[in-house]
């Protein structure tokens, strides 16, 4: 699978842990950055990453920031993304079974990173149940971000 990741400041090492992980597993990720430990904006690489998943760069993403928090609301903001903030297993594979979430995001200030290997491989290792009622449900937050669409 392609892939893309990015983080603020906060989630440097956690970022490339995470990109060796997953690049171990086989996948193709590219890093968005940041690689700066500088402060910087979680808002810019959340909307990196939402971009770079909706053009189809690639098929999912990954994104970091202190919490979690920041970096998925910025994602979300992005048409046709469904980022989910996580900091357990569990919830990152019913984000993908249930939701479908193509953007996973959470914490480096929250999760280890063993912690966090583990919710990308339950995320990862996750299908989306396609066809009934996940299905309809997905498709009505589709429904509320066309109703909101802005002009672009
Ligand atoms: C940066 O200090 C911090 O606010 C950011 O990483 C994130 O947690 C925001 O939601």
């Amino acid at each position: 699978m392609k892939l893309v990741i990015g983080g603020d400041h906060s989630a440097v090492d956690l970022k490339e842990a995470i990109r060796e992980h997953v690049a171990s597993r086989g996948h193709d990720i590219v890093d968005l950055g940041t690689n700066s430990r500088e402060s910087t904006d979680y808002p810019v690489w959340g909307r990196l990453v939402g971009e770079a998943v909706v053009r189809g760069d690639a098929e999912a993403g990954i994104a970091i920031c202190g919490t979690g928090v920041g970096i998925s609301i910025t994602a979300n903001k992005v048409r046709g993304v469904r980022a989910a903030c996580v900091s357990d297993p569990y919830s990152a594979q019913m984000s993908k079974r249930h939701n479908n979430a193509n953007v996973l995001a959470f914490g480096a200030r929250v999760v280890g990173v063993d912690l966090a290997k583990m919710i990308v491989d339950a995320w990862l290792d996750a299908e989306f149940e396609q066809g009934g009622r996940h299905t309809h449900r997905v498709a009505l937050i589709t429904e509320v971000d066309e109703h909101y669409r802005g002009e672009d």
